[in-house]
C-alpha cells in the first residue's frame, strides 16, 4: 500500500486529524498528521488535496505547518466540507500534495511586505506571514491588513490580536464590514480601509487574497496608490481535480493553475485569459 502511494501521485496518504480549532461559525482549522508523523513540507502558498472516504476530496491552501502536522482552514460550503465540520479529532482522512508553485519567497527577500486578506482568504496569506516571521531577518517591514464581514467572522484571531502584533517591525490593521456591540475597531470594507491607510508603494510588494469582489476593488485601490502590476501578488482558486497537470480542469490559456499557480503577479495574470 505504502509502495503504491509512492508510485502513483493520485493515491492519497493516510492522515489523521489531531486537532480542530473553531475559527468562526463556518470555518474550522484542521491540524493533520500522517501515519508516519511526517507530513510533506510545503512552501508557503502551496496546496493539499484532502479527502474523506465515501464523501470526496477537494483542494485547500496549507495555512501553516508544524514539524509534525499541516494546518488547513476550511469553510463549510458543501458536501465534503460539511462532513469535515462534523468530524472529530482522531478521524482518518486522505491527504496528497503539496501542489502548486507557492509564494516566491526568494524573490521577496529584503522587501517590505504588505498582506491584504479578506475572510478565509487569509488562509494562504497566513502561511507566508508565518514563514516571514520564522525567517524574520530575511524580510523587511510586515504590514497585515485584514477584514471580515463581522467580528465573529474574523479568522485566526489569536494571530491577529496576540501573536503578529508582538513581532518586531510588524503592523496589523483589522476592519469588519459591520461591528457589533463589543467591537471597538475599524468598520468598513477592506479596499476603502487600504486607501485610508495608504501604504506607500516604495520598496513594497503587496500580497492579496480574499473573495473575488474584494480582490477586484483592492486591485483598483492599489493602482490608485501607485502600485505597479509586478508589485502585486495574488493566489487563485480555480476548480481543481487532479492537482498534477493531468485533467485540464484548472487550465487558464496555456497554463495549469495547479502547476504554474495558484500564485501569480498581477502582471502575469494580465497575460492570461480573464477566465478566473
Ligand atoms: C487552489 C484552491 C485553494 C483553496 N483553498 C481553500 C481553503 O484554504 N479553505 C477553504 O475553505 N476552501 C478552499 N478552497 C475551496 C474548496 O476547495 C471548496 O470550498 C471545496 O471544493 C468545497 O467542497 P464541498 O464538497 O464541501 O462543496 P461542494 O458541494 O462541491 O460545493 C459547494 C459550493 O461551493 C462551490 N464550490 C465548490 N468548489 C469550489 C471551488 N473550488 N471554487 C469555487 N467554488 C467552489 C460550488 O459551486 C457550490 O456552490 C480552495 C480551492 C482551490 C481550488
Ligand atoms: S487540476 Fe488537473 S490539471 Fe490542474
Amino acid at each position: 500500500m505504502a509502495e503504491t502511494a509512492r508510485v502513483n501521485p493520485l493515491v492519497p496518504r493516510t492522515g489523521r486529524i489531531i486537532k480542530i480549532v473553531d475559527e468562526t461559525p463556518d470555518v474550522k482549522t484542521f491540524h493533520i498528521t500522517t501515519a508516519s508523523g511526517k507530513p510533506f513540507t510545503p512552501l508557503p502558498g502551496q496546496l493539499a488535496m484532502l479527502s474523506l472516504l465515501d464523501v470526496g476530496e477537494a483542494m485547500f491552501s496549507i495555512t501553516s505547518q508544524g514539524p509534525e502536522h499541516l494546518e488547513l482552514a476550511i469553510k463549510r460550503v458543501g458536501m465534503l466540507t460539511d462532513a469535515l465540520h462534523e468530524a472529530e479529532e482522531g478521524q482518518t482522512v486522505g491527504i496528497r500534495g503539496p501542489y502548486g508553485n507557492g509564494f516566491p519567497v526568494e524573490e521577496l527577500k529584503g522587501k517590505d511586505l504588505l498582506f491584504i486578506g479578506g475572510g478565509i482568504g487569509l488562509a494562504p496569506v497566513r502561511s507566508l506571514i508565518n514563514y516571514c516571521i520564522e525567517h524574520r531577518q530575511d524580510y523587511g517591514h510586515l504590514w497585515i491588513i485584514y477584514g471580515a464581514r463581522s467580528p465573529a467572522d474574523l479568522c485566526f484571531k489569536d494571530d491577529l490580536f496576540n501573536n503578529w502584533p508582538r513581532v518586531e517591525n510588524c503592523r496589523v490593521d483589522v476592519t469588519v464590514d459591520r461591528g457589533d456591540a463589543g467591537w471597538q475597531g475599524h468598520e468598513g470594507f477592506v479596499p476603502a480601509f487600504v486607501e485610508e491607510l495608504h501604504p506607500d508603494p516604495a520598496g513594497k510588494v503587496a500580497i492579496t487574497c480574499g473573495p473575488p469582489i474584494m480582490i477586484k476593488f483592492v486591485l483598483q485601490s492599489m493602482e490608485k496608490l501607485g502600485y505597479k502590476d509586478d508589485q502585486i501578488i495574488t493566489t487563485l482558486e480555480m476548480r481543481m481535480k487532479c492537482g498534477i497537470g493531468k485533467c485540464g480542469r484548472c487550465n487558464l490559456g496555456s497554463c495549469y493553475v495547479c502547476l504554474d499557480g495558484p500564485v501569480f503577479t498581477l502582471a502575469q495574470l494580465k497575460q492570461l485569459p480573464n477566465e478566473y
